[in-house]
């Protein structure tokens, strides 16, 4: 079985197992095609040295050694899921020896060499974003690169919509996100951030998807999108956005909703940037 497929498989699988985090496994699983094919366009080879961003299940972090055959590490704050990636890299001996897993706080931890590649996909919409991308200036070597992938919610439309219940954790969802630091509409903001924090931009893309189709709740993008507003039902309702039974009227809801033919487009933003040779890195 080809590397990749493996890897979707093993995703799915450990999917079944980890409760907390399984939209993420979902959503890793789902979105492989597409992060593939961005990150194999990326400027590395055989001697590059990559670094995994907000390394999640380490996912990317394999793909890169692989597809490359180049020393990757992956850092991440969250220790269940670095536990998980190196279990994963485990499974993959021929790859799993080049790929390294560290817990760090990516917003005060400066590597001791700067790396050739940066890669953070879905990380910055949590995190401070100039000051993180100014920080992040010292994890690059100057003239080695940075690549970036975010969301933005702005770019997503569903037609029709979900059930008016549903929507009403939705937006509990949103605004809970917000409250606690996270900007659903960094997309757009993106180019603007990585210059102004001193970055060149090599290459912009915006990525969109659409489709039109019957979703049934088996599917693995209704999955992933119901398995995450679910991991955050305790503290919705503990911090008064919804009540459980709000919670549970949505949940109805959705679940009575499928299937149903779905126009659904969206996108994300995808961003190759290089920091100037002549950059001192670190905080200027
Ligand atoms: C949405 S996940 C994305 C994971 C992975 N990059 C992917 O594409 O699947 C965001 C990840 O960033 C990590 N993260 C957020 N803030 C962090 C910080 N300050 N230091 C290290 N990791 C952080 C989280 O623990 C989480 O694993």
């Amino acid at each position: 079985m080809a590397f990749t497929e493996d890897l979707d498989q093993r995703l799915l699988r450990l999917a079944q197992e980890e409760r907390e985090d399984r939209w993420l496994l979902l959503q890793t699983a789902y979105t492989g095609s597409t992060r593939r094919q961005a990150l194999y366009q990326l400027p590395a080879g055989a001697r590059s040295r990559i670094a995994d961003i907000g390394c999640g299940f380490g996912a990317a972090a394999l793909e890169m050694a692989e597809h490359f055959q180049a020393e990757v590490e992956g850092f991440d704050q969250d220790r269940s899921r670095l536990e998980v990636a190196r279990r994963l890299s485990t499974t993959f001996p021929e790859i799993g020896d080049r790929v390294r897993f560290t817990e760090k706080d990516v917003t005060r931890f400066l590597p001791d060499h700067p790396f050739d590649l940066v890669t953070a996909r879905f990380v910055l919409q949590y995190l401070p974003a100039l000051a993180t991308l100014v920080h992040w200036r010292g994890w690059v070597k100057p003239g080695g690169s940075l690549y970036l992938e975010e969301v933005d919610d702005g770019w997503t439309v569903e037609y029709p919509g979900p059930p008016r219940a549903w929507q009403r954790i939705i937006d509990a969802y949103k605004a809970y996100t917000h409250d606690h630091g996270s900007d659903r509409e960094i997309g757009r903001k993106l180019p603007h951030l990585l210059v102004q924090a001193g970055y060149h931009l090599t290459r912009v893309l915006w990525n969109s998807k659409s489709s039109l189709a019957i979703e049934q709740p088996s599917d693995l993008q209704v999955g992933f999108e119901r398995e995450k507003i679910l991991s955050l039902q305790r503290a919705l309702v503990r911090e008064g956005y919804v009540s459980g039974q709000e919670f549970q009227a949505g949940l109805t809801a959705f679940d009575g909703a499928y299937p149903k033919m779905t126009f659904l487009t969206g996108a994300t933003i995808q961003i190759w940037a290089t920091l100037p040779a002549e950059s001192p890195s670190g905080i200027p």
